[in-house]
């Protein structure tokens, strides 16, 4: 996969070349103010709206009233130490994955980088409606994980209002609508996850029921097309509807469209295309929203040369997952400019491991099991000496560990302690530049049909 992932990208490099050579599409003014903007600092929803009134040309959004916004502080690493009330801007976020952000997972994220935005795992709007007696199991989390969003899945307006007011609660930080997942699970059952695309108006009226029972800021977590649904101006159509019709202000862009031909959920993250250049569209085109860029981000320094081609916010997903020590650990440092995490994975374990024991069991036996406890931390040692090893003594030390502290006892040994130590290098440094070019790359603006978008 990830020569599949590496090849698109080299592709793409070369197709940006090609383009470039040929004169095409030279970034507008207005998306090098943009930029300029981005790279200078603070960008909370309410200070994007006002710089970019001269953009109004390109699309006319109503202006909603904006009464929720996140609680960001301005750049200043200094402010979020003082006020924990609020986070720095989801520039970088992990993101919603089914069987595998669950709490367990994101809280050993959040030992490795505090700053990161976390998402849950989709939660069905109808399972938060007939679970209301015991929605702590799906809706409960601890106070750190913040800043944290939660994704919900559904098709049916009242419950995904019921949804949200019961998960309100709970305090996220954001509410997120799936608007892009192909499972056929999700996909068959009507209109729901990706298909939902293809009814705008539909999701713009979900957003404000959402939005209309929760106090949280909403978003929505979208591909860049269905099937044949896959031009530019289709994907500008259906954020320009819900933008206008909804508080929805921020968009996740998993940057390839789904195809709804039965190919697996996996495939439909590796055989589509990836086109950057669809968000990096987005970003000139509806200058008063935010976008954050999802899809084949492997590394930190491919966040950041993103970013610095004017990306808001980028979301990584199997790379955190998959391999969490090299993805996560210079988050804070590199990304947020914070002081960098010196925490070794010896030290994470020891934290997790206090963690794993206080809530093995707590929804009943085996609720959560050692085997559910032990899964996210499976990827710690990625390439790393000793991870073979590691990987066969945990499979052995399942089914004997009735705690996190013996399964430890029983399979680090396998791992040297030169890797067990080391803390992260906080000088490694980007060279990746793989947006260079991008702005030569983007589709033609788009042409906004108000009228024939809103009246039907
Ligand atoms: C195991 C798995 C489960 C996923 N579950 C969800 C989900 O529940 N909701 C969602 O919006 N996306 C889901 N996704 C898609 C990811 O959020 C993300 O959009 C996708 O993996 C592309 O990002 P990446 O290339 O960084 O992995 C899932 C992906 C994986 C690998």
């Amino acid at each position: 996969m990830k020569n599949d992932q590496k090849s698109l990208k080299e592709n793409y490099q070369l197709k940006t070349r090609r383009s470039m050579s040929k004169g095409v599409n030279v970034p507008s003014h207005d998306s090098v103010i943009r930029v300029m903007m981005m790279k200078s600092g603070v960008c909370t929803r309410l200070a994007s709206l006002a710089p970019f009134s001269l953009k109004r040309q390109h699309c006319n959004l109503p202006l909603l009233s904006l009464n929720k916004s996140r609680k960001l502080c301005s750049h200043s690493y200094k402010n979020d130490q003082t006020n924990v009330n609020c986070y720095l801007p989801p520039w970088f976020s992990i993101a919603p994955m089914m069987d595998w952000t669950d709490n367990h997972y994101r809280t050993l994220a959040r030992m490795i980088t505090k700053h990161a935005w976390l998402y849950t795992e989709m939660v069905v709007a109808e399972t938060i409606v007939h679970q209301k007696d015991n929605l702590d199991r799906f809706l409960a989390f601890p106070p750190e994980q913040h800043p944290i969003v939660l994704q919900l899945g559904g098709s049916n307006l009242d419950n995904l209002a019921k949804a949200a007011k019961l998960a309100n609660a709970y305090g996220y930080d954001e509410i997120n609508l799936n608007c892009g997942c192909p499972s056929g699970k999700v996909a068959g059952h009507g209109c729901f996850g990706v298909r939902l695309m293809l009814n705008p108006k539909f999701v713009g009226d979900a957003m404000s029921a959402i939005g209309a029972n929760c106090d949280a800021p909403v978003s929505v977590k979208c591909r860049i097309g269905v099937d044949d649904h896959d031009s530019y101006g289709e994907l500008c159509d259906f954020i320009y509807t819900i933008a206008s019709q909804s508080p929805t202000r921020h968009f996740v862009i998993h940057a390839r469209k789904a195809l709804l031909n039965g190919i697996s959920p996996a495939k439909n993250r590796t055989v589509p295309p990836l086109k950057y250049e669809y968000y990096f569209g987005l970003l000139r085109d509806f200058p008063d929203l935010q976008f954050t860029m999802n899809g084949g981000i492997t590394s930190i320094d491919e966040v950041n040369a993103a970013r610095r081609q004017g990306a808001y916010g980028v979301m990584v997903g199997r790379a955190a997952y998959n391999n969490p020590w090299p993805t996560l650990a210079y988050v804070d440092s590199s990304v947020y400019g914070a002081p960098g995490t010196s925490i070794s994975r010896r030290q994470v374990l020891e934290q997790f491991q206090v963690y794993s024991d206080s809530v093995l069991g707590q929804y009943g036996p085996n609720k959560p099991s050692i085997r559910q406890l032990v899964k996210p931390l499976l990827h710690l040692f990625h390439s790393e000496p000793g991870n073979g090893l590691w990987k066969r003594k945990a499979d052995a030390a399942f089914h004997r560990c009735e705690t996190m502290k013996s399964f430890l006892e029983k399979t680090l040994d396998a791992i040297p302690d030169s890797v067990l130590d080391s803390t992260p290098d906080t000088n490694s440094c980007c060279s990746e530049d793989t947006f260079a070019d991008i702005y030569g790359f983007l589709p033609p603006p788009y042409k906004f049909r108000e009228q024939e978008l809103l009246c039907v």
